[in-house]
């Protein structure tokens, strides 16, 4: 039995009528760029998250850039961020005019700690961009305690929960991602920034058209970043069923541990606190290649993300020259995404561990 590395289509199946309405909806009112479909999504994921402001923008990757220029980061300023991560959490920095500098993971959780953090931090710091990797929710309560602004990276995280609240609403600010494939997945392109704070909001609001609150007067060189009435609309159908998917998403990492993966290679732990809405399912093994061959000749779906991390990128030379990582490095050569989806079954999970076993 195949089993794919992602479901994206299944989870929406029973909710393709009301996809198609809203789609016909946004397409009756003539409504495209920042109408009633984006406001009201806004309003919804705000409340979801469990704070006051959510901005729409065009996608992850600007929202992370926007955040940063709204939160007060330019020219001169350091923003330590992980380098066991997509590309674009640190891509995000120097557009602003500022700096990146790589932090250390934990190697158990996959995301920083007050610790790697710490080992980073220099006079210049202005922000930590903390990801909330995988669906896990980095401790970003104990990174603010070392005095700096945190700005959650949660594009991968939609859904997860912690002991202090919802990926979104733990730091100074946060960004999402919509990409298809995410936890909570539009059909093209989308983003969200959200904040308590009203002035970082309305900041961002004014970056993301053009740095105008009118499109007559221009108060900042800012950017064309907005969600779009179709996405909005779209996604508006899926957030009442997020936590539904969550727990499946949850149900599908117990079904790995109840089939025994445990015993093969080394589960992925959650941070303290926190209760993943496991966007990759990602195991550690350090035969990696070998549970790679033996998963692709049984014809499940598997991949390694992040083999070179973004510090040791070309693009990131200049900032990533002489930066040492040793668990960065060891879950870079040894981390492997296995299936998961909202869906995943038992029988799946169990396919998956006699693969491993040897047995596929
Ligand atoms: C951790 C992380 N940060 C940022 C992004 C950027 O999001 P986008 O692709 O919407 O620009 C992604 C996903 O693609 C991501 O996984």
């Amino acid at each position: 039995m195949a089993v794919p590395l992602f479901d994206t289509s299944g989870p929406l199946e029973p909710l393709r009528e009301d996809l198609r309405a809203a789609v016909a909806r946004v397409l009756d009112s003539e409504r495209y760029i920042l109408g009633p479909e984006v406001a009201a999504f806004e309003a919804e994921f705000a409340d979801y998250c469990g704070v006051r402001n959510a901005v729409g923008v065009a996608n992850g990757t600007e929202a992370l850039t926007i955040a940063l220029r709204a939160l007060g980061v330019g020219p001169g300023d350091e923003v330590v961020v992980p380098s066991f991560t997509f590309y674009a959490s640190a891509e995000a920095i120097p557009p602003t005019g500022a700096t990146p500098v790589f932090c250390d993971i934990d190697p158990d959780t996959y995301c920083v700690t007050a610790e790697t953090v710490r080992a980073a931090l220099t006079p210049r710091t202005k922000a930590v961009i903390a990801v909330h990797l995988f669906g896990n929710v980095a401790p970003v309560a104990q990174i603010e305690a070392l005095g700096v602004p945190v700005l959650e990276d949660a594009a991968q995280a939609a859904g997860s929960t912690s002991a202090e609240g919802r990926p979104g609403a733990l730091g100074i600010a946060a960004t999402f991602s919509f990409f298809p494939s995410k936890n909570l997945g539009a059909f093209g392109d989308g983003g969200m920034i959200t904040t308590m704070d009203r002035e970082v909001a309305e900041r961002v609001r004014l970056l993301r058209f053009h740095g105008s609150r009118d499109k007559v007067s221009y108060e900042q060189v800012g950017y064309n970043s907005r969600l779009d009435e179709i996405q909005a609309a779209i996604l508006r159908v899926q957030l009442p069923h997020l936590d539904e998917f969550a727990d499946g998403r949850r149900r599908a990492g117990r079904h790995y541990q109840e089939a025994g993966l445990g015993e093969l290679v080394k589960l992925p732990v959650p941070v303290a606190g926190a209760s993943p809405a496991w966007h990759l399912y990602v195991i550690g093994d350090s035969q990696v290649a070998k549970a790679e061959a033996a998963l692709r000749a049984a014809d499940i779906g598997c991949k390694a993300y992040y083999r070179t991390p973004v510090h040791r990128q070309e693009a990131m030379r200049q900032w990533g020259e002489g930066v040492d990582l040793p668990a960065t490095e060891y879950a870079a050569q040894t981390h492997l995404a296995i299936p998961m989806s909202p869906l995943l079954r038992r029988e799946q999970a169990d396919e998956v561990v006699a693969a491993l076993r040897g047995e596929g």
